[in-house]
C-alpha cells in the first residue's frame, strides 16, 4: 500500500513552554527533531488566543521546516493574510472556539460557505495546498469539494474516544472512500495514539495522519524521536498487513 504521510503536530511542545512563558522547550527545535526521526511533515495551529504556538514560532517554522509545513488555522482575515505572506506548503482550515480545550468538532461547511470558499480561493491562489478539517460525513465531504478544497482532514476524535463503537470507524472508511472517489486528497487526525492508530492507518485512501498530543505525551517517557518512530512503525505495520 502507498506510503502514508505522518505529520507531527508540535503545539503541545509550546504548551509546556507557555506554562512558564519562557523559551524552552522550543517547538521549532522539536519540529526538527521530529523530521530527523522520520516525520513527513510538521503541523502547528496558531490559535486566535495564542495559547500555545506564538506568531514568532510560525515565522520560524516557515523557514526551519525542511519537509512540509501544515499550518492549521481558522478562516479569518488575520490568518489568511499571515498564510499568504508565509506560504506554508499546506493550510488546514479548522473551526475555533475560544473556550474549547482543543478543536472539538469539524468545520461546519454549511455555515457561511461564501467565507470558506473565499478563504480557500485566496489560499489556492497563493499556491498553498488546502485542506478542510471536517466530520466523517458524506455531505460534508461533497460540500468540501464544492467549496474548492484540495483535501479533507477527517476528524478522528469520535473514533478515538469511542473506538469500541464500530460505527465510528465505518464512518471514517466511508468518508475516505467517498472523498477519494470524487478527487479529494484524504487526511485524518485528532486523538490518535500508538494504541488506536492502526485501524485508521489501514484505510487505503488516507494519505496523511496528523498526530500531536499523544506524541508529546509519550516523549516525556521515551523521548520525542522514539515517540515518532513508534507511531511510524505502527502505521507501517497496519498498512503492511491490510
Ligand atoms: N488535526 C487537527 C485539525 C487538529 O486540530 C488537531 C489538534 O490540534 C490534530 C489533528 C492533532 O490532534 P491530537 O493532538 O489529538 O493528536
Amino acid at each position: 500500500m502507498k506510503h502514508q504521510r505522518l505529520y507531527i503536530n508540535i503545539d503541545h511542545i509550546a504548551t509546556v513552554r507557555q506554562a512558564r512563558r519562557g523559551a524552552s522547550p522550543d517547538p521549532v527545535e522539536g519540529a526538527i527533531a521530529c523530521e530527523r526521526a522520520g516525520a513527513d511533515g510538521i503541523t502547528a495551529h496558531l490559535r486566535e488566543d495564542r495559547r500555545h504556538i506564538q506568531d514568532d514560532d510560525v515565522e520560524r517554522l516557515a523557514t526551519a521546516i525542511t519537509t512540509v509545513f501544515n499550518l492549521e488555522m481558522a478562516c479569518t482575515d488575520e490568518m489568511l493574510a499571515l498564510a499568504e505572506r508565509l506560504r506554508p506548503h499546506q493550510v488546514t482550515l479548522v473551526p475555533e472556539r475560544r473556550e474549547e480545550v482543543t478543536t472539538e468538532g469539524g468545520l461546519d461547511v454549511s455555515h457561511d460557505p461564501a467565507r470558506i470558499a473565499d478563504g480557500l480561493a485566496r489560499l489556492n491562489a497563493a499556491g498553498i495546498r488546502t485542506s478542510l478539517f471536517i466530520a466523517p460525513d458524506l455531505h460534508a465531504v461533497d460540500r468540501s469539494l464544492a467549496l474548492g478544497a484540495a483535501a479533507i482532514e477527517l476528524h478522528t476524535g469520535p473514533y478515538a474516544h469511542g473506538a469500541s463503537d464500530p460505527a465510528t470507524l465505518r464512518a471514517l472508511r466511508d468518508a475516505s472512500r467517498h472523498g477519494a472517489s470524487i478527487g479529494l486528497a484524504v487526511h485524518a487526525g485528532h486523538g490518535l495514539t500508538v494504541e488506536n492508530v492502526q485501524p485508521v492507518a489501514a484505510i487505503p485512501e488516507i494519505e496523511e495522519l496528523n498526530i500531536g498530543h499523544s506524541v508529546v505525551s509519550r516523549a516525556i517517557f521515551i523521548g520525542l524521536a522514539d515517540a515518532v518512530r513508534e507511531l511510524r512503525a505502527a502505521m507501517d505495520a497496519a498498512r503492511a498487513f491490510s
